[in-house]
């Protein structure tokens, strides 16, 4: 009989009109990877909120290695042995990386000063466990998201942690550091250490994990043996019913008319000499490994980037000099960027106002803001997209990770533009609201406008595209239409 580390029972949790989590009971066993899945808005998040005493719980309790705990600050968690590595990293990003890892429990030597030798052969000693190495004494900033994941793992085993929780930790990775990622869970799991891991990407549950609980609506929906499930079953779990088709039926008519052309775009160093072109009513992908340069060619097509770029952007066969994204509005270009936090959204608004915010001309009326006309389109894309929110005056600080997504496409959704550039759009966001996305993604070509859509999952290519351009290092290596569309082809021109 495997040993119980963790133990929720009747854990509730309630915002103020929101029940995140409604009576939720399940052990988890030590040593094991347990997977954790659940659609945007589920409670995921909240749960290891209140394991790690961000959160009081309403009701309920929960034990750790036998103990009922009563957690109040992450520091608190760390010292019992419960860490967690968040979706937005919470490390101090000008302090250096020894003094991240031991913030909040520092060695001291003989006289009880800080002993910072110590710390720093300490650290070593951490990032030789997982078998990579940081420089301890640079500030976490200088150092990518997935080097500062490995450093909250450190920072979680200088506590002897016993159980580590990640919250999709992947999301924002290249793949090969999704590669030494899986390495370093693989290692800790068989030094014992526990591990609950939060994901959307239904492959890598099934790859890494030995058990899955689902969440739905809050509520415990089942935990099972990962190998009794298949893709569907989980779906099933997660979403309450069957998806049904994942992509909308192929019988786009073939597009011609050339909207947009791209000549010579290069930026130094950075993009060579990139040609396309994008034609009306289609949807063209631009595939590749994270870091090929995909994100680099929108931002130079729309301005983001200036410094050293050259080339032509053509709009309907005239060249337009593009300054910066609100002259590409102008040009009638809409961009959904990769990072949306930054770029996307104002958390401090409400729902329906962040769904409004690019397309004022959408809630006049009379040339008078309606607000009766803005609630109505909120509740629409809210409807559609399945944004998990008591009302559309919410503001979207609240709303869940993958919930705040769904407002910034639903705002790029309703906005009236001729070019859609949408940057891994998916990310972040559950298997149901991504067949609505493509949905409305369908809808859009049908209505005769495209598409841009870079996107890191093969198979969001392969099922939504009309042709994909393929990149590595900077450069187009090569381009498939839609009959020769194959995982294999698209990789190998990826990775020349
Ligand atoms: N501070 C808060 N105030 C009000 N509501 C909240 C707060 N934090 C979370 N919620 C609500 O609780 C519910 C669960 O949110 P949670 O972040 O746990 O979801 P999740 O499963 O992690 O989703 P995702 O996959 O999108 O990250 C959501 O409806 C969310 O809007
Ligand atoms: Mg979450």
């Amino acid at each position: 009989m495997a040993e119980v580390i963790l133990s929720m029972k009747n854990i509730t949790m309630d915002f103020t009109g929101v029940r995140a989590l409604d009576n939720v009971s399940f052990d988890v066993f030590r040593g094991e990877i347990l997977g954790l899945c659940g659609e945007n808005g589920a409670g995921k998040s909240t749960l290891i909120k209140i394991v790690t005493g961000i959160y009081k719980q309403t009701k309920g309790a929960f034990y750790f290695k036998g103990n009922e705990m009563h957690i109040q600050s992450p520091l608190d968690a760390h010292k019992a042995g419960l860490s967690v590595v968040h979706q937005e990293i919470k490390l101090v990003g000008s302090l250096s990386v020894k003094e991240n890892i031991f913030l909040g429990h520092p060695e001291t030597g003989n006289l009880g000063l800080i002993d910072w030798k110590k710390m720093r052969r300490k650290t070593l000693a951490l990032m030789d466990r997982l078998g990579v190495t940081i420089n301890p004494d640079l500030p976490v900033e200088t150092f990518s998201i997935a080097q500062q994941q490995i450093i909250e793992i450190c920072k979680a085993l200088s506590f002897q942690a016993e159980l580590i929780i990640m919250d999709e930790p992947s999301a924002t990775l290249t793949e090969k550091e999704v590669a030494l990622l899986y390495t370093i869970i693989e290692r800790l799991k068989q030094e014992g250490v526990t591990i609950i891991y939060i994901s959307h990407r239904l492959e890598e549950v099934f790859k890494i994990a030995n058990r899955v609980i689902v969440l739905r609506d809050g509520q415990f929906v089942g935990i099972e043996p990962i190998q009794n499930l298949d893709r569907n079953q989980l779906i099933k779990m997660m979403v309450g019913r069957e998806l049904g088709q994942e992509f909308p039926e192929m019988n786009r008519p073939v597009a011609i008319e050339e909207i947009l052309r791209v000549e010579h775009l290069a930026r130094k160093g950075i993009l060579h000499d990139i040609n396309f072109s994008l034609r009306r009513g289609e949807i063209l992908g631009l595939g590749g490994l994270v870091g090929a340069g995909r994100t680099e060619v929108i931002r130079a097509i729309i301005g983001l980037d200036k410094k050293n770029v050259s080339g032509s952007v053509y709009i309907n066969g005239i060249k337009r000099a593009i300054k910066n994204p609100s002259s590409a509005i102008k040009n009638r270009i809409g961009t959904i960027t990769e990072d949306r936090k930054k770029e996307g959204l104002v958390l401090d608004m409400t729902v329906d106002n962040n769904i409004s915010l690019a397309n004022i001309n959408s809630i006049l009326k009379h040339g008078l803001l309606s607000n009766k006309i803005e609630r109505k389109i909120a509740a629409e894309y809210i409807q559609k997209l399945r944004i998990v929110t008591p009302s559309a005056k919410q503001m979207v600080i609240n709303l869940s990770g993958g919930n705040q997504q769904k407002v910034i496409i639903a705002k790029w959704l309703n906005t009236d533009v001729d070019i859609y550039i949408f940057d891994e759009p998916t990310r972040g966001i559950d298997v149901g609201a991504k067949s609505e996305i493509y949905k409305i993604m369908e809808q859009i070509v049908m209505n005769g406008k495209s598409i841009i859509m870079i996107s890191s999952e093969m198979p969001e290519l392969i099922g939504m595209c009309d042709r994909i351009l393929v990149m590595h290092n900077g450069r187009i290596t090569g381009s498939l239409n839609r009959n020769e569309f194959t995982q294999e082809k698209i990789l190998e021109l990826a990775i020349q």
